[in-house]
């Protein structure tokens, strides 16, 4: 099998747009996290119940999407993809579910059904997080593609846990629950949304941009100027649909966020700046893809679709 240079998928993106293939990439993820899950069935079950309903419940898939179109435009097959891709995935969902907590953000809804904490109870809903934190290092550990490539393997590693760490994720949503019912500066509230979500998109974008050994360092630099721009538009956007979406839309509880107080973009600039800022930051994204030679036409459709999309 052909892990590295261009893969099937590379002559097959300059026949179909990412937009008519993108479904393929949907199918294959949604495989492997259901055969990386543990089965329901095995004890304790009501526990991988709640982890299963946690992850394969809906979802944009975006993370992965990123990882696999990042793939494209460097050549990367895609078996060699789907670990990150998956690992990522876990991590999300594990965000995801400690997000929708009592002692965060206090919410029913999610991916349209009732948030894990209220399909199971609140000490199911920690433990499945807990969970799945773990099994996203593990898919990583025992890839059998990444095994002949143990650089890469420990790099990927390395980035995940960054993301999630308390200069990513986990510094962001403390950040997060400390600014409620506070005006913070525009810098501070930016800040706090590299950190909860900007922090996972950029490692997705970098697992698959490390997957290549030797990726030109410029390269590496624009991808990350892309995704750092990308991933502060698509929380700015989240906040947005909170106030302009409906609540069948977006699988969640319209107006959350100014019920629970949350200090949100829209709400201390207005939705005029938030929106405007959001197309400044598509711009910036995409200007940094026009200084790469590679194929990006997937990363253009992610980048298009966060700032513009409506779930
Ligand atoms: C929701 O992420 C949490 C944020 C970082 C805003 P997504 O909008 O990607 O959620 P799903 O996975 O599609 O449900
Ligand atoms: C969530 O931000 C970021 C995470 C790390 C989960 P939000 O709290 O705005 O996400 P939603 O709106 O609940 O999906
Ligand atoms: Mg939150
Ligand atoms: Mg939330
Ligand atoms: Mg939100």
């Amino acid at each position: 099998m052909r892990l590295f240079g261009p893969g099937l998928q590379t002559n097959y993106a300059i026949q179909m747009s990412f937009k008519t293939r993108h479904p393929e990439y949907l199918e294959r993820i949604e495989q492997v996290l259901d055969i990386a899950l543990p089965a329901a069935t095995l004890r304790p079950t009501r526990l991988h119940k709640a982890m299963r309903y946690s992850v394969l419940g809906g979802g944009k898939r975006i993370r992965p999407l990123l990882v696999y179109a990042t793939g494209e435009a460097l050549g990367v097959a895609a078996d060699l993809l789907d670990a990150p891709a998956a690992a990522i995935e876990m991590m999300h969902a594990f965000s995801l579910v400690h997000d929708d907590l009592p002692a965060m953000d206090d919410d029913d809804l999610r991916r349209g059904q009732p948030t894990t904490h209220l399909a199971f109870d609140e000490a199911t809903a920690i433990l499945a997080a807990d969970a799945l934190q773990p099994l996203a290092f593990q898919i990583l550990t025992e890839s059998a593609a990444l095994r002949p490539h143990p650089i890469t393997q420990t790099r990927l590693i390395g980035i995940l846990a960054e993301a999630c760490g308390s200069k990513g994720i986990t510094g962001g949503q403390a950040m997060d629950v400390a600014a409620e019912g506070q005006q913070p500066e525009p810098e501070t509230l930016e800040h706090i949304y590299r950190l909860k979500t900007g922090c996972l998109l950029r490692a997705s974008v970098l697992s698959a941009a490390y997957c290549p050994p030797g990726t030109d360092i410029n390269t590496i630099h624009s991808l990350e100027r892309f995704i750092d721009a990308v991933g502060l538009a698509f929380q700015i956007r989240d906040d947005i649909l909170d106030i302009e979406g409906t609540t069948e839309q977006i699988g969640k509880q319209q107006g959350a966020d100014s019920a629970h107080d949350k200090a949100t973009y829209p709400v201390l600039l207005g939705l005029d700046r938030a929106k405007a800022r959001a197309e400044e930051l598509r711009t910036t994204a995409l200007s940094e893809l026009d200084k790469l030679t590679v194929p990006t036409e997937g990363l253009r459709w992610l980048a298009d679709f966060i700032v513009m999309r409506t779930a």
